[in-house]
């Protein structure tokens, strides 16, 4: 097949690991023969830099004629100033809403290796399996904002309409439908007027339309510890926007590293939005020491859920899988013996291509 991939580096370790996501990309259209086109275009502190603007017109014209977006990272110290007019998140979530990428996708699946490094007993993490889908385009993210009696009172509206929760809902049952049809709703609902909104829409879409699939509400506070007391009770995770931000953070803590977690943000429109879920680590960028495996796992879920290409997108996972079987481990993962970035990034591109 022939398609059109917009890659977004950005700031901080960005660059480095879209880098090796283009090898893989260049890796599977050779193996499989498809032609994928790949442009980049700026976004976050350096289209700051550039443009004044975390998220140039170039860049959304570049977004929405693509079949598919991969980010690496925004952010750094250099942006952070919270008097700064402009901020490189600024443009991600505007990126998030131009799309129309409602549903966030993370899947949570810790591999034997890099349990080792989660600081929660083994046997907790058997058969732990999760996928999250994070509400993206609604919530306090996107609510009115601003300040109020010269600048000493602040406020961010956490708003949800019945057609934003219902149309992430479908999304959720779908995939649970390929997986072991259980999803648990978290909200506030004993405190917020939105999670009560939440509730009612999703107990009436899943009960009227999704009857095969189990679901239950557990409150966000509860969710906290539940994630780590018993993390292989959970199959779908489905939430709002900021709490599928903090529960997701806390999960990545079940696989050991965030350097291994991908992300996939969907919506009705063309494009997908790929990344993955850690930040742009301004501390390690330039090193060549940054863990590329969240971003190859990120190319992972664009050939499956933007192209179609499922055994393509497996053919990544296992090879990323055999990576860390056989000790190719980044700095994140290893003290003694850690590859680099681009070693990591050479041997699953490598694995691909020799795939028969
Ligand atoms: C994430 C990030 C973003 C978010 C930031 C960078 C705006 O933390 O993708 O989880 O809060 O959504
Ligand atoms: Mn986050």
């Amino acid at each position: 097949m022939k398609a059109q991939i917009t890659l977004l580096p950005g700031d901080g370790i960005g660059p480095e690991v879209i880098a090796e996501a283009r090898k893989l990309l260049d890796a599977v259209a050779n193996r499989y023969g498809h032609e994928f086109i790949l442009d980049e275009a700026l976004i976050g502190g350096i289209a700051i830099d550039a443009s004044g603007d975390p998220l140039p017109p170039d860049t959304i014209a570049k977004c929405e004629r693509a079949d598919a977006v991969l980010l690496g990272a925004v952010g750094g110290p250099k942006w952070s100033d919270p008097n700064a007019p402009v901020r490189p998140e600024q443009g991600l979530l505007k990126l998030r809403a131009t799309l129309g990428v409602y549903a966030n996708l993370r899947p949570v699946k810790p591999h034997p290796v890099a349990a080792k490094h989660a600081p929660l007993k083994p046997e907790l993490l058997e058969g732990v399996d999760l996928l999250f889908v994070r509400e993206l385009t609604g919530g306090a993210y996107f609510g009115e904002k601003g300040r109020e009696q010269d600048g000493q009172v602040a406020f961010d509206v956490a708003r949800y309409s019945v057609a934003e929760v219902e149309r992430v809902t479908r999304r959720a049952a779908w995939l649970a439908r390929a997986r072991r049809k259980k999803i648990t709703q978290v909200d506030k609902a004993n405190v917020l007027e939105t999670s009560r909104l939440w509730r009612s829409v999703v107990t009436r879409v899943l009960s009227e339309d999704f009857p095969d699939i189990a679901f239950e509400h557990v409150l966000v506070d509860a969710m906290t510890m539940h994630l780590l007391h018993r993390p292989a009770d959970f199959d779908v995770i489905l939430t709002e926007n900021l709490f599928g931000d903090i529960l997701t953070d806390e999960a990545s803590v079940l696989a050991g590293s965030m350097g291994l977690l991908p992300s996939a943000s969907i919506g009705d429109g063309k494009a997908g939005l790929y990344e993955p879920i850690h930040g742009s680590a301004p501390d390690i960028a330039g090193r060549g020491i940054a863990n590329p495996y969240a971003t190859l796992l990120s190319v992972a879920l664009l050939l499956r859920h933007s192209l179609g290409l499922e055994s393509e997108a497996a053919s990544v996972e296992n090879a990323v899988c055999a990576a860390l079987d056989a000790g190719v481990l980044p700095r994140d993962l290893v003290r003694d013996g850690a590859v680099s970035t681009v070693e990591a990034g050479d041997w699953v591109a490598r694995r691909v291509r020799e795939t028969a």
